[in-house]
């Protein structure tokens, strides 16, 4: 495993994802990552599964201080009070007495942004969580937050179909973790005849030579997701075998704008007034 130092924390660079992980699928897949070695862990409080996940952890023969553990406030409740209450009902759903990272999920303009980061403060100083962080920020709001608090990732979709290098760049320059979200474009990347080649040439798959991508880049984690047990495995197996130059380069070379998460209330991406 590969690890990010943020803040003076190691952080698991490669996580396991549960949007849209339900039910008893999302308890054995947390239960399963967890025995095969994933110690990073993403859920939220809008995915309805944190119960799930609380009963993986509780099943689990791994110690809590062993795995990082991300959790993230809705966009409808970035109110102080509700930022409270929202992280005590993640932490009794989850079984924990705290979360390593909790997160603003979506900028709003409806909240003030320094209101919501200072109740996360004060979950911080309680000891309920040991970061905050942010996700789906682009570069302006991004910008606003680091000069508020102490980010310690920007959550954002990120794949080899996706270019993101602003908000790489601004990450690295504050040294914030860079968490790639729907590493796989939500199974895109499997359908993409260039990774595929090249993962035949490494004796891989295209998930594989796609987490292999970002997690060969300094400062960025990935989360994967994965509703079976044979795709957590292979996801995990990335650390044996290296991109050559012309691997790169034609990755570099594919389509950079497929962003499979696009709601109706997210921000400009492109808002940049740094
Ligand atoms: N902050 C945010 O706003 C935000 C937004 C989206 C996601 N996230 C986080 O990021 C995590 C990952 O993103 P995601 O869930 O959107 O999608 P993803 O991880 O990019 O892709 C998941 C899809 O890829 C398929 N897949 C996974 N491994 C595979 C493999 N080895 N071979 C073939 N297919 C494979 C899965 O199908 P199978 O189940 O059949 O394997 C699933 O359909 C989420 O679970 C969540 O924790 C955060």
């Amino acid at each position: 495993m590969i690890y990010r130092e943020i803040q003076n924390t190691p952080v698991p660079a490669l996580g396991f994802g549960t949007f849209k992980l339900r039910d008893d699928t999302c308890r054995r897949q947390v239960l399963q990552a967890l025995e095969v070695g994933y110690r990073h862990i993403d859920t939220a409080r809008i995915y309805d599964n944190e119960k799930q996940v609380g009963s993986a952890l509780a099943e689990t023969d791994v110690a809590r201080e062993e795995f990082f553990l991300t959790s993230k406030i809705w966009v409808e409740e970035l109110e102080p009070a509700n930022v409270h209450r929202s992280c005590e009902t993640s932490l009794r759903l989850l079984g924990t007495d705290y979360l390593d990272l909790y997160l603003i999920h979506w900028p709003s303009d409806r909240y003030p942004l320094d209101a919501t980061l200072e109740a996360m403060s004060e979950l911080r100083e309680q000891g309920k969580i040991r970061h905050l962080g942010v996700s789906n920020f682009p570069p302006s709001y991004f910008e606003r937050a680091c000069g508020l608090a102490p980010v310690f990732t920007n959550q954002v979709e990120y794949h080899p179909l996706l270019g993101q290098d602003r908000l790489l760049e601004l990450a690295r320059a504050h040294n914030v973790l860079f968490t790639a979200y729907s590493p796989l474009a939500q199974g895109a990347v499997l359908k993409e005849p260039v990774l595929n080649e090249i993962g035949a040439k490494h004796g891989k798959n295209a998930a594989q030579v796609a987490i292999h991508w970002l997690l060969q880049q300094d400062g960025v984690a990935a989360i994967p997701r994965t509703g079976s047990e044979e795709n957590l495995r292979g996801n995990f197996d990335v650390f044996d075998f290296e991109l050559d130059a012309d691997d790169n380069e034609q990755i570099a070379r594919l389509p950079k704008n497929v962003r499979t998460i696009n709601p109706a209330f997210a921000p400009d991406w492109e808002d940049d007034d740094t």
